[in-house]
């Protein structure tokens, strides 16, 4: 018999991610037994903190458990706005701020409220995997503009402006990045907006890694074109809030006021819970900014660790200059990225992302929002089985 439905162009156009094999690889060795590191994971591996939990649960117990406004409480909307002001040094008013379930949906709207079929969009690559599979599907088609391993994956703005067309409508920028950690300059983001204000292109910025930087200066590129500038972010890493599905976005109102329709039609509200917790994340400030300083220290001393011991195992890895990962050369291991973490999978026990979906090959990406005890025995892993190959290769020659 046929089947009574037929999945739609749109959902069948979405790649099927290359790293599933991977994962589901992993999930099978743990289910019997081995004892698998995860690398994979690219969320906060700290506890939300405590003030933000208790404001969660009064929300709760005060009967905050309504539908909000589409796009979130008034009192969060001043709070973002005000974020904007004192760390970004933009002004976005409450009006022109909408609160999202996740930076993910922010990102979502924005895409659907900006670009049309047959659109081009500049993005850096390597990139995060969900930008060009979101962009396309809207029916506009995702330009990837080259970085590289050997300047940390700085990017040039010239490089990005020769691979404007008639139909480039919007850039899209990740700084500090996933998966590259690479932090862009202040006259770099300079000159792209620049660019945008030459070609009369959108920025759409994720600055979800702001807090998360070590040796560079974190400038929002908004303040160099505000009314070119969509500036999306959310409480996912910065205050370990993953799961409460927070994120927002500031811009230019009629470009606000659009996603906040397109939210209308589909999840309504950020949940109104999450939403509580995350006011107290902004307003009270110096336990937000405590728990900041602490992780941002913790993160800190675990990429120096892991960046030096890949290093010295001859896996080449830059240093990072923000968020939590490290993308590793495993080209010694293996050419082909899926075949490097597919042994690194099952002969050393450590799960990492093939770079495939982010278009690094020959690359893995380690996060190391994990501890340290888990980095030193990750690299000994690595180590035995570099060892191991090396021992295997003199035998067989
Ligand atoms: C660059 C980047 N943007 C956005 C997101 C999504 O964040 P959220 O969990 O708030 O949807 C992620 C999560 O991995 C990310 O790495």
């Amino acid at each position: 018999m046929s089947s009574p439905f037929s999945l739609s162009a749109r959902a069948l156009s979405l790649k099927p991610s290359s790293t599933v094999a991977v994962t589901s690889r992993a999930l099978e060795l743990q289910k019997a037994g081995v004892d698998v590191i995860s690398m994979s994971v690219g969320e906060p591996d700290f506890d939300t903190p405590q003030h933000v939990k208790a404001a969660a649960i009064h929300a709760i117990e005060s009967g905050k458990t309504k539908y909000t406004a589409v796009s979130g409480i008034p009192e969060l909307r001043e709070a973002i706005s005000a974020k904007f002001r004192r760390e970004n040094g933009l002004d976005h008013a409450p009006d022109a701020v909408t609160v999202t379930s996740g930076g993910k949906q922010a990102l979502f709207n924005a895409f659907f409220a900006l670009l049309n079929p047959g659109d081009e969009v500049l993005i850096p690559a390597p990139y995060w995997v969900s930008y060009p599979e979101m962009v396309a599907l809207t029916g506009a088609f995702p330009v990837p503009v080259p970085t590289h391993a050997a300047n940390g994956f700085q990017l040039d703005p010239q490089a990005l402006e020769a691979r404007v067309s008639p139909m480039t409508r919007m850039i899209v920028l990740n700084s500090p990045g996933n998966p590259t950690g690479a932090v862009f300059p202040p006259e770099v983001l300079k000159a792209v907006a620049e660019v945008a204000l030459r070609h009369n292109l959108m920025i759409v910025t994720d600055e979800m890694y702001e807090h998360l930087v070590y040796d560079a200066q974190q400038v929002s590129i908004g303040t160099f074109a505000p009314e070119h500038t969509l500036t999306v972010n959310g409480a996912s890493k910065a205050y370990a809030m993953t799961g409460w599905r927070i994120g927002y976005a500031g811009g230019p109102k009629a470009v606000i006021a659009a996603m906040n329709a397109l939210q209308s039609q589909s999840t309504s509200n950020a949940s109104s819970v999450s939403q509580y917790a995350a006011l107290a994340a902004f307003q009270q400030h110096e336990e937000t900014t405590q728990f900041i300083g602490m992780a941002l220290k913790a993160y800190r001393q675990r990429r120096d660790r892991i960046v030096e011991g890949l290093n010295a195992l001859g896996l080449k890895t830059p240093t990072p200059q923000g968020a939590f990962y490290v993308m590793a050369d495993t080209t010694r291991i293996h050419p082909d990225e899926l075949e490097a973490a597919r042994i690194i999978l099952d002969d050393a026990r450590v799960a990492v992302v093939p770079g495939t979906d982010f278009a690094a090959p020959g690359q893995v990406r380690l996060s190391y929002a994990t501890s340290m005890d888990n980095i030193e025995q990750v690299l000994r892993r690595l180590d035995e089985l570099l060892q191991q190959r090396a021992h295997n290769e003199s035998r067989t020659r």
